[in-house]
């Protein structure tokens, strides 16, 4: 009997919302998947709630229904188009779209918020849907996030246990599969590549790395940017655009008259030897490293990593796993996980003192 979930997931990188349709009866088959864009207001309607404003409140409220009809809309869209029927979904696991993380608060207690309301899939679509996967995490002490390298566990350890993963999105995440499990947040990814290349190139993002390619590196800005407290601090660890972000990032470029290209270039450096650094910090012996999330795609960067790292880099679908879908799979397994009550959270990843069964569950009915 097929065992279909549906996972939904949007990034910090605000590219899009990723619907995937995944059986789970022999270990994972894809079996529809699909990226529906956000539209310009509606990534800057995020974006605006990602740091301290105005009315926050009424904002969330309403951005967080409208998000719940798009996940929606994106999961009927995705069942029609590969002709299933929603009432062969079993649950659709939706991560939320992150607008706050804040993990280590020193006075306060940490949280972390992803919105994107769960009751409202859940009625339009009629399937069962699990969400608000992160923060029984934060509540056991963990930092919620990466949430991930438990899946990457389940999934690689027997094929690569030597391997580490990394997801480049629009943070970076790394994950380290010998036992113990370890992984953590290494630090950007495509987020201040994308934000530069739309200022500067009118483009979205820096496609295959070209740009990068084209430019030059500024070693002192590179070690500006290097000098970030995060970069080197040891796991357990995980940050968001409340670390990396253009407040942060204009006013050291400001310091520099570089060109277009060798700025693109320079942030791209950036990312490569702030994921190289970070993996070094397990001192672990790793043999290969299986890349997934958007910055697959980013060659120049890839290069960069294998230059630096002097490992193997093989994309994950060398291993039978589209690196564009990867995390929205994660999603669709972390709803099966927790229909199923087993535990999800890996406490040696997030530091939570315990195991613990993920995610809420909001029923259709
Ligand atoms: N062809 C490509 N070349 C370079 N970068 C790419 C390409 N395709 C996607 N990306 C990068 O991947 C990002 C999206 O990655 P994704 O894994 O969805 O991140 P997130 O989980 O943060 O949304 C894009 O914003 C872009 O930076
Ligand atoms: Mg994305």
């Amino acid at each position: 009997m097929a065992e279909l979930y549906v996972g939904l997931m949007s990034g910090t990188s605000l590219d899009a919302i990723d619907c995937v349709i995944v059986d789970f009866e022999n270990g994972i088959e894809l079996k529809a998947a699909q990226s529906f864009p956000l539209s310009k207001q509606l990534r800057q309607e995020i974006l605006d709630l990602c740091s301290p404003g105005e009315n926050e409140i009424n904002r969330m409220g309403i951005l967080d229904r409208l998000l719940g009809k798009d996940f929606a809309l994106a999961v009927t869209t995705t069942l029609t188009r590969a002709s299933i029927d929603a009432s062969s979904i079993t649950a659709i696991g939706s991560h939320g779209q992150t607008i706050r993380h804040n993990p280590n608060s020193i006075n306060d207690p940490s949280f972390t918020l992803q919105i994107g309301d769960p009751n409202t899939i859940a009625l339009e679509t009629g399937i069962d849907t699990v969400a608000d996967f992160r923060r029984k995490d934060i509540a056991a002490g963990g930092q919620g996030a990466p949430l991930v390298p438990a899946f990457h566990s389940a999934v690689f350890a027997d094929k690569a246990p030597n391997a580490a993963l990394l997801n480049i999105g629009g943070m970076a995440n790394v994950s380290l599969l010998e036992p113990p499990l370890l992984g953590y947040d290494t630090g950007p990814g495509n987020v201040l590549i994308d934000s530069y290349c739309l200022k500067l190139f009118s483009r979205n993002y820096d496609d295959g790395g070209r740009i990068a390619a084209s430019g030059k590196i500024n070693n002192t800005l590179l070690s500006d940017l290097l000098s970030h407290p995060f970069i080197d601090k040891q796991a357990p660890k995980s940050c968001g655009r409340e670390e990396f972000n253009d407040e942060w990032c204009s006013p050291i470029l400001a310091k520099y008259q570089l060109e277009p290209a060798d700025i693109i270039c320079t942030l791209t450096e950036f990312t490569a030897l702030s994921v190289v650094r970070g993996l070094a910090l397990s001192g672990r012996n790793i043999e290969e490293i299986i890349v997934c999330g958007g910055g697959a795609f980013n060659q120049h960067l890839l290069a960069r990593i294998a230059y630096h790292s002097n490992k193997r880099i093989t994309s994950s679908e060398h291993y039978g796993v589209a690196p564009q879908w990867m995390e929205a799979i994660a999603f669709a397994w972390f709803a099966q996980r927790t229909l199923k009550k087993e535990y999800s959270n890996a406490p040696s990843v997030t530091g939570a003192s315990k195991q613990l069964v993920l995610g809420g569950i909001y029923y259709a009915r």
